[in-house]
């Protein structure tokens, strides 16, 4: 059977990530979550290579550390928001993930990404993040919150200069009941601070 190309969000996310990571770099999971895209990166990076997963809440951290298993020690827990990414990596970063929303599985799913920290969060990432290097988003909208967050996340983007980032969407098209879309974000040149330009 041929190979599905237009794969859904999640699958191309990581195609995307796995196409810049190199062995033994640094890497953040911005939203660890139940750990599945921390364990990837994990495995991308190798024996030598880092991640850095961020999120708010213990019991995510928790599901995180057993879902990474013997993988451990590259991986960083860390219990703060993303926004604060600064005070605890200063390595250049290969890429960086983000899986918005709420902790599926989760008894409180009023804990959301918010807009405010997730732009924070992203402005610092491209910094940080290595030329040619790769950032995924992938945005749920159909929660509460949801559509706020996302609008506030694509008049963001918006903003980036052209000539600093490539700012792309994709998503499946006859996909029911509110699926995610992909944000990718790829540096095009050096800079500790994106340009923006008004929209
Ligand atoms: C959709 S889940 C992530 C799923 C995860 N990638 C996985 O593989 O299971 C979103 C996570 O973001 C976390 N979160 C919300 N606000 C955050 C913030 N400001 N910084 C870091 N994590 C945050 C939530 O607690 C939740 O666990």
């Amino acid at each position: 059977m041929t190979e599905i190309l237009l794969h859904r969000v999640l699958p191309i996310a990581k195609r995307l990530i796995s196409e810049r990571v190199q062995l033994g770099e640094t890497v953040v999971d911005a939203t660890a979550g139940n750990g599945n895209d921390t364990l990837f990166l994990a495995e991308l990076v190798g024996d030598n290579g880092t991640v850095f997963a961020f999120d708010i809440q213990q019991q995510a951290l928790d599901t995180t550390k057993q879902h990474v298993g013997s993988l451990a020690d590259r991986v960083s827990l860390i219990l703060d928001s993303h926004a604060n990414v600064q005070q605890y990596v200063s390595d250049e970063i290969g890429g960086a993930m983000f899986n918005l929303g709420y902790l599926p599985y989760s008894d409180d799913q009023s804990i959301i990404t918010r807009p405010s920290s997730t732009i924070a969060a992203l402005d610092a990432l491209l910094g940080l993040l290595k030329k040619s290097g790769i950032i995924t988003i992938t945005v749920y909208d159909g929660h509460e919150g949801g559509s706020e967050e996302r609008d506030a996340l694509l008049d963001y983007v918006k903003t980036l200069h052209q000539g600093d980032v490539h700012a792309v969407r994709y998503e499946l098209l006859n996909q029911r009941r509110n699926p995610p879309f992909l944000i990718a974000l790829e540096k095009m040149k050096d800079f500790t601070q994106v340009r923006k330009v008004d929209t």
